[in-house]
């Protein structure tokens, strides 16, 4: 079976196991730095974005006050579970609005699923309709323009299980814009699962957002934020290594 964006749906039980909480010990360090370079010391009340599983934000959780928005009900269960002092609320990144305003707004990887400027727009407006003046938001897609290659093939590092009864899970991601005059790629995702004793496979489409660094950059000044880029470790294969760090205008 093909479908699309299965590894949130009915393939979303693999999430634990396939990108486990700790693998984002790291990255969460520099999101915390991040935070403090511009806000300075605090407890600060955060919003992320396209929470998902909560792995990145459960590294947070222990510094900030936390409320998630994810489009998934699957993966905001995770999140629920892994965080069940975070506020979690279903809704779309680009048109949810919560009534509440925070120190900062968090969007990660879920940044990705942006297929257009004018997505990008919108959830940049959504950030700036959860921010007080001089709040900040923090952005980080897999993959910018500057870093994409045709045709390269993922291979995720994932651990064995560690629980017995876990699936043991490989994936392999292949990357490839088949219309470079727009702004997404595809990746086409096999996932081999092995369950007790039985190995099958199944496949999964994710249409994700490609835009070169200066229209980050230019998109989130347009919705009022001054801009600056920070690196981020990455995963070792080009993907998430930048981080946009805006301050909303007053
Ligand atoms: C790779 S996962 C995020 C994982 C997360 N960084 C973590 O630490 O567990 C991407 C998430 O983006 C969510 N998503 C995709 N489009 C969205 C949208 N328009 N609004 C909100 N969430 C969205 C998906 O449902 C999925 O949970």
């Amino acid at each position: 079976m093909v479908g699309s964006l299965r590894l949130y749906s009915d393939l979303a039980y693999l999430w634990p196991l396939v990108s486990p909480p700790e693998d984002y010990a790291e990255e969460a360090v520099h999101w915390r730095e991040a935070i403090r370079a511009r806000l300075g010391e605090g407890l600060y009340r955060i919003l992320e974005l396209g929470v998902g599983g909560g792995h990145n934000l459960s590294h947070l959780t222990s510094d900030f006050e936390a409320t998630g928005v994810d489009l998934s009900p699957e993966m905001l269960e995770h999140s629920r579970r892994l965080n069940p002092d975070v506020e979690h609320h279903l809704g779309d990144m680009r048109t949810v609005r919560l009534g509440k305003v925070f120190d900062a707004v968090l969007i990660h990887d879920a940044v990705s699923y942006m297929q257009t400027e004018d997505d990008l727009r919108a959830a940049f407006a959504t950030a700036r309709a959860h921010l007080r003046a001089g709040g900040l938001l923090l952005v980080a897609p897999d993959l910018v323009a500057e870093s994409f290659d045709e045709g390269r093939v993922l291979r995720w590092d994932i651990p064995p299980p560690s629980r017995p009864g876990d699936p043991e899970v490989e994936v392999e991601e292949r990357l490839t814009d088949p219309d470079p005059t727009d702004t997404t790629i595809e990746s086409w995702i096999t996932y081999t699962i092995t369950e007790g004793g039985v190995r099958r496979t199944e496949t999964d489409l994710h249409v994700t957002g490609l835009f070169p660094l200066a229209t980050w950059v230019s998109l989130m000044e347009e919705a009022g934020f001054e801009t600056r880029i920070l690196p981020l470790p990455g995963d070792g294969d080009g993907c998430g290594e930048h981080l946009f760090s805006g301050i909303l205008r007053g």
